[in-house]
Formats: C-alpha cells, structure tokens, sequence
C-alpha cells in the first residue's frame, strides 16, 4: 500500500489540552455518550476499515489488552465510518475466525460528523476512510495525547497502555516521564531555575532523575 502524502484538504484541528468533542452515536454494545463515560480515562481510536488485516490485528490485540487498560480504569472506544451492521459482522468473523471477543464498543459514524470533528478522515484518500487515530482522554474529557499512524502501519498496544500509566503518573506525582519510561523506572523532574537550585543540582541540573515512589 502506498503512504504517499497527497495535498491536504481536512485541516486537523483538535491539540493537546482541547476539550474532547461530545457526540452520542450507536456502537457494537448499544448506544453511547462520549461525555457519559466521564470520570475515567478513555482511547478513542478510529481505524480505516472494517474486515482488513492490519486493522483485525489492532482490534484482537487490543481485545487482548482490555483488561490491562480497565486496572487504569481506561476504557476503549474503536470507530470507523463502516455501519453499525459491518461492525458487527466484522466483529463475529473476528470471534469465529480466531476466538477472540471485541470486548469494547465500535462506533458507527456513516455521517462521519464524528470522523469531521477529531480530524480523523484521511486527507489524502480517495475514500472517506478515517486514518489511525488515537485521542487519550483524562477523566475531565481533556485531550491529553494523539496520535496518528498511516493506514499501512500497525499500532503498537503495549505503547498506548504505556502512554496511559505515564499520563497517569504525570498526573499524580507532579512528575514527567523520560525517554522508553515503564512504571518502576526513574521518572524526571523538574528544576527550580533558580541560581541556588541550579548551583545545588550540579552540572546535570538540567536532567534530574528521581526514584518511585518519590518520598
Ligand atoms: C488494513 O489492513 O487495516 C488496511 C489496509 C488497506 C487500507 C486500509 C486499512
């Protein structure tokens, strides 16, 4: 499959820290209001299309990864412009073919407001088809990371329950993350900038490790 960008024509413009667009739409478990599942943490994430296999390998994996995102109180949201009932079919080839259950809802979105107001429909497509997109949302239904993979390039569900728990630490330790971080591992902090602070820290006062949990 080929990747190569073509002009632009669907600005992108959802950032980090806007607040997630509500919407209301039928999904593979029944109907659902973004704004009901407030309170905790959420991944929307789009797929291009049903029935195709680098998506039925995201979907199983995440599957798989459930309940892993569920301890982080994280629930997972899929979507794509395919109907409800291609959902669904897709979804029973899914368990028949290679016994996995989708255990989170899949969106319908056949009007594609909801593709529209995340930024989600590819570009460059000749087709509506929506890009991989992942939205992570805090429990105040703040956007706090995106991103977005080409339709040929699979995404990696370690990562994003990775980028979940770091968020979350972020959240709760007033700390940040560096490089590769996995929960056990030093975190960063941040300086004072401050001539003492600077003086006290050495000359690596700018790269601060620091243990978990912190004292
Ligand atoms: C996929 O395998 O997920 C895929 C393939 C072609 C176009 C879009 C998605």
């Amino acid at each position: 499959m080929n990747d190569t960008p073509a002009p632009a024509v669907e600005p992108m413009t959802l950032k980090i820290g806007d607040p997630a667009p509500d919407f209301t739409a039928r999904t593979t478990q029944g109907a659902l209001s973004l704004s009901g599942l407030r309170g905790g943490w959420v991944v929307l994430f789009s797929h291009p299309a049903d029935f195709t296999p680098v998506c039925t390998s995201e979907f199983m994996a995440f599957a798989k990864a459930t309940d892993q995102f569920s301890a982080l109180d994280c629930r997972l949201v899929g979507l794509s412009i395919d109907s409800l009932p291609s959902h669904l079919a897709w979804v029973e080839a899914i368990r028949s073919c290679f016994g996995v259950d989708i255990p989170f809802p899949i969106v319908e979105d056949p009007s594609m407001a909801i593709a529209r107001a995340y930024g989600m429909l590819d570009a460059h497509a000749q087709s509506s088809a929506t890009v991989r997109g992942v939205f992570v949302i805090d429990p105040q239904g703040v956007i706090r990371a995106i991103n977005w993979y080409p339709a040929s390039v699979g995404r990696s569900v370690p990562e994003l329950l990775r980028l979940v728990t770091a968020l979350q630490v972020v959240d709760r330790e007033g700390v940040m993350t560096p490089e590769g971080w996995t929960p056990g591992a030093d975190v960063v902090v941040v300086s004072d900038l401050t001539q003492d602070a600077v003086s006290k820290a050495g000359p690596a006062w700018f790269l601060q490790y620091a243990k978990m949990p912190r004292s």
